[in-house]
């Protein structure tokens, strides 16, 4: 099977590639919980099979707690907790661990399930098996990431931590958006439109996944722990302690915490002000489709309530439950981001009628008629 038309079965396939890109937000949110709970390298070894055992005596629990010991994090900061402590940041990691292995087997039984029955094009089994190897490598960086918390310094890399949820966040895009092209019957590598919206969309998604990484950053250094203050920081827009003159200029914007909120603050305002200009323009142009209009107001309100929590996570000093929903919100964010402009990439009226089947005018089968006119 070549083609990316409506074939047999590609809901279904659709549907099953939605319900990863769900799996993989829950992952972002539940990696979220784990860093805020302090809970990222209580772990201190990877086993892929018999890691998926959690201790069952004891015995197990004080074996793990005494490799615990070990790590900088609790020599440093947590020297006084006990064992029945530690038990709840291992049960967090653990599950973090966990939930990243079921992800793993969703993917594979499907995949290998679909090809066996011939329900994916050829090109579209080659992206699976690309996404497969990116998954994998997203395993690895994770546990690249913990590495750093348990040898040198109580915490993990900012920038590894950043660089794990920076993948997490292209890995959950790269399946959204392989399930919309399933659904609207077009190739996945159908970007280019010559549609303005599109272009500008296109650069938000980007702009987007740069304030994600700045907050990658903010959350990673604590820099949500200074200048719990909103708009100003400080007595001005931008503080005083901004540049710090013994600092170079990389370490300025790698470990300044100072300047890392900055820069998130900033990236997320300009970004904010860019998504409210597209989505107001789409919605009112009437010549869009009902369902791109809608998208461009889902973008909307998720940019406002991103913004919104971002705030309140910041003056509020970092409470662990806005944190997590800041961090939800974030994948919202880019996940609606990816509709609107797959949607104004793919979906202008005229484009729309080449997915009806020219033989008898009849829409093609399988969902195409819904991107007919909605
Ligand atoms: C486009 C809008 C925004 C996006 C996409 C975004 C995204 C993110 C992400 C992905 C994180 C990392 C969360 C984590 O790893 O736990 C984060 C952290 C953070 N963001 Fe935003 N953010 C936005 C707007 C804002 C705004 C407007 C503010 C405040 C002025 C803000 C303040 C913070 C703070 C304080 C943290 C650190 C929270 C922590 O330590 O867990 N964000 N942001």
């Amino acid at each position: 099977m070549n083609s990316y038309e409506n074939y047999e079965g590609v809901e279904q396939v659709a549907k099953w590639l939605f319900f990863c890109a769900l799996m993989i937000a829950i992952m972002v949110v539940i990696g979220g919980i784990t860093r805020l709970t302090e809970s990222g390298v209580s772990i201190t070894e990877w086993n892929l099979m018999t890691g998926i055992i959690p201790p069952l005596n004891p015995q197990d629990w004080q074996e793990l707690y005494s490799k615990y010991q070990n790590t900088p994090q609790f020599k440093e900061i947590n020297s006084h907790m006990t064992v029945d402590e530690f038990q709840t940041i291992f049960w967090w990691e653990w599950i973090h661990r966990l939930w990243g292995r079921l992800i793993g087997v969703v993917f594979v039984v499907p995949l290998l399930w679909f090809a066996w029955k011939n329900r994916l094009p050829s090109t579209l089994f080659l992206s699976l098996a690309v996404l497969l190897i990116l998954g994998s490598m997203q395993g690895y960086l994770g546990w690249w990431m913990v590495q750093s918390g348990i040898k040198d310094q109580p915490w993990v890399s900012p920038v590894r931590l950043t660089v794990h949820l920076g993948f997490a966040i292209l890995l959950f895009g790269l399946v959204m958006w392989i399930g919309l092209s399933l659904i609207r019957g077009v190739s996945p590598t159908k970007f280019y439109s010559k549609s303005r919206s599109a272009l500008v969309s296109k650069i938000l998604l980007l702009m987007i996944f740069g304030t994600i990484l700045l907050g990658g950053m903010t959350a990673g250094s604590r820099a949500g722990l200074v200048y719990n203050q909103f708009p100003l920081m400080g007595d001005g827009f931008i503080p005083s302690d901004y540049w710090l003159a013994t600092l170079s200029f990389w370490d300025n914007g790698l470990i300044n915490p100072v300047a890392i909120q900055f820069h998130h603050r900033i990236a997320a305002e300009i970004t904010g002000l860019l998504i409210i200009g597209l989505a107001v323009t789409v919605y009112y142009k009437r010549h869009h489709q009902k369902i791109i209009r809608r998208a461009a107001l889902v973008f909307l309100l998720a940019a406002l309530l991103q913004i919104g929590l971002g705030i309140a996570t910041l003056v509020m000093a970092v409470p662990i439950v806005l944190a997590a929903l800041h961090q939800f919100g974030a994948v919202f964010l880019f996940g609606s981001g990816v509709v609107l402009t797959h949607l104004l990439s793919t979906g202008e009226p005229r484009e729309d009628k080449r997915f009806i089947s020219e033989k008898n005018k009849q829409p093609a089968r399988h969902g195409a008629t819904r991107q007919i006119d909605q």
